[in-house]
């Protein structure tokens, strides 16, 4: 499974890809918001620390297919041919996946709520598609369990489509998501902090510690101990 960072904060991605082995960003026009910055300055700047290599997925905003083909056009001229165009899925969001992927452009189709509609997005041509397991919840459906039933609708169905699951709040929605072997998952910075932190962990290093200094003298280690 793939870990992307959800966030547009190039100081709080700077910090994530330090310590993580992260594979990628994705944004959405909130996200972009939430900087305060002129879009493609941020973008850029995401596209440059990440490098062509890096997993960048950037969302379009217009309803109708030929603009969003036309924002698709921009974004990939603007952020190089690697970068995924994230178009949500509606009746003219499909017709815009398939022509861009037709074209040969990288898509992901966004703000996925059914089986069904990730299903359509496969069809269509999609690269991955992003349900929001959080925002699923909220609405009293399951949001693990439907993301299990689009990875089995895509395996079962031969599509090449992968699933880069979205809208996390913990660590047992990733866990259960990344057992069942999905392709990505987006999370916020403090999601992906909270995976590692763990006070039994932290109890444990501090005895570790205590004790091979009670052996070798305080603030000694394996660099520097006799
Ligand atoms: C990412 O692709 C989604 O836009 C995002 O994860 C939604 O998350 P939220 O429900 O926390 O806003």
């Amino acid at each position: 499974m793939k870990l992307i960072i959800d966030d547009a904060d190039i100081k709080k991605i700077k910090e994530i890809y330090e310590f993580y082995p992260a594979d990628g960003i994705t944004t959405n026009p909130s996200i972009v918001s939430k900087t305060g910055r002129p879009p493609y300055e941020v973008l850029k700047e995401i596209r440059e620390f990440i490098g062509e290599e890096g997993d960048l997925h950037v969302q379009t905003i217009s309803q109708k297919a030929e603009d969003i083909v036309e924002e698709g056009h921009r974004i990939v001229a603007e952020l190089g041919k690697t970068t995924y165009v994230k178009i949500p899925v509606t009746q003219e969001g499909l017709k815009a996946i398939r022509i861009l992927s037709q074209e040969g452009y990288r898509t992901t189709a966004t703000t996925i709520y059914t089986p069904m509609q990730a299903y359509l997005a496969a069809k269509a041509g999609a690269d991955y598609a992003a349900p929001y397991v959080n925002r699923i919840d909220n609405l009293g459906a399951n949001g693990i369990e439907s993301v299990k039933v689009m990875q089995d609708i895509f395996k079962k169905n031969g599509f090449k489509t992968e699933l880069v699951a979205a809208s996390f709040k913990n660590s047992q929605q990733v866990q259960e998501l990344c057992a069942y072997g999905i392709g990505a998952a987006t999370l916020a910075p403090d999601v992906i902090k909270n995976l590692v932190f763990n006070p039994c962990n932290e109890a444990a290093i501090a005895n570790f510690k205590k004790d091979f200094e009670g052996l070798c003298g305080e603030g000694k280690t394996m660099k520097d101990c006799e």
